[in-house]
């Protein structure tokens, strides 16, 4: 690399969100608190090769998705730079060549936006230490702070763990522009916490989350979905250092059907739930009944089921994945993935 280059490069999960983030208001400030886990073996890496270039009002830009130039991202990617500019001035004197890829299957169903933007966030702060030679106090909020700024979720994504994004009175230090990891005590039950990804269906969803969130501006339900995601992280909480399983799953299941009964109560009203996410759904709620496992699910804003289960009976939901749940996944595609430790530099 030349004298004028700096080379960043950081790898970022993605996450699943147990209290959901549905609605915000402009600017990427969500209209309530949610709480997520950082995954393990989805994430996106991002390399960034930046060259001094003379000041022009926009920097050159060159995005590489899998080793392949796609300038078809790139209106997506000038957006989010266009919103960190004006913190960011020295952005403008540096020409971009970011390259990209997933550690998820292509066409999976599961939104790479958390990883991306949270993965770029953290290549364009990095750079930002080199570039002015500072050392920033508190680099994770303010790389949380600007992977919000592209996808809300992201905001959520720098951190391992379990992390909050919003304010909220239950979460110290909690924000409506950065996420915080949440450090309480976890109990030993959710540690270890498993997510299997039924891929039920793998083309893109008829609905971008980005509409989805437009919709609740009016929504009927909207004031109460609000009010009921407060409690809900309050609950959670409480949960989450208690160590009571059924509670947990109750109220997990309930936030992820509440997402999508927004969705079938907005104007227009659609769905996403395909046939085989309400069969994995009756599968996965008699076996924990029957059976007496600690399993239960979660769901993004798409047809995939998280099928969420706690480490003490990791063994037995893999044969109930694979014998009951796999059946309903075309080509038979899931994803085993669990709880990580959150973004690395590499
Ligand atoms: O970050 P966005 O704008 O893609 O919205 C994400 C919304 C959900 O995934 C449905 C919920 C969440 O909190 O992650």
């Amino acid at each position: 690399m030349g004298k004028n280059q700096i080379r960043v490069a950081w790898q970022a999960p993605s996450n699943i969100a147990l209290v959901k983030y549905w609605g915000k208001h402009p600017g990427q400030i969500p209209a309530n608190a949610s709480l997520s886990f950082s995954l393990d073996e989805c994430t996106t890496k991002t390399t960034i090769e930046a060259e001094k270039v003379p000041f022009s009002d926009f920097p050159r830009l060159q995005f590489f998705f899998e080793g392949k130039e796609k300038p078809e991202f790139l209106p997506k990617i000038e957006n989010f730079f266009r919103a960190v500019f004006p913190e960011m001035p020295w952005l403008k004197s540096y020409a971009l060549r970011i390259s990209s890829e997933n550690t998820f299957p292509h066409s999976s169903g599961i939104a790479s936006s958390a990883s991306a933007f949270a993965a770029l966030a953290l290549c364009i702060t990095e750079l930002e230490e080199k570039v002015l030679d500072i050392k920033h106090g508190g680099f994770f909020r303010i790389a949380s702070h600007r992977a919000r700024l592209g996808s809300g979720s992201a905001a959520r994504s720098v951190y391992g763990g379990i992390s909050v994004w919003g304010k909220h009175p239950m979460t110290v230090g909690s924000s409506q522009s950065f996420a915080v990891p949440v450090t309480d005590e976890i109990h030993e039950v959710f540690r270890g916490i498993t997510d299997t990804i039924l891929l039920i269906d793998r083309e893109t969803k008829s609905v971008s989350s980005t509409a989805g969130h437009a919709l609740m501006v009016g929504h009927p339900y909207a004031e109460m979905r609000f009010k009921r995601a407060a409690e809900n992280l309050a609950e959670l909480q409480t949960i989450l250092r208690s160590g009571e399983v059924d509670d947990f799953f109750s109220l997990i299941e309930e936030e992820a059907l509440g997402l999508h009964a927004l969705m079938m109560s907005s104007q227009p009203n659609y769905i996403l739930m395909r046939p085989n996410t309400v069969a994995a759904i009756e599968r996965i709620r008699n076996t924990r009944k029957e059976e007496n496992l600690a399993v239960g699910f979660t769901l993004d804003a798409g047809a995939n089921v998280h099928v969420i289960a706690l480490s003490a009976d990791e063994q037995k939901v893999k044969s109930f994945v694979e014998s009951e749940l796999k059946p309903l996944c075309p080509d038979g595609l899931y994803i085993c993935d669990r709880i990580g430790e959150g973004p690395k530099p590499f």
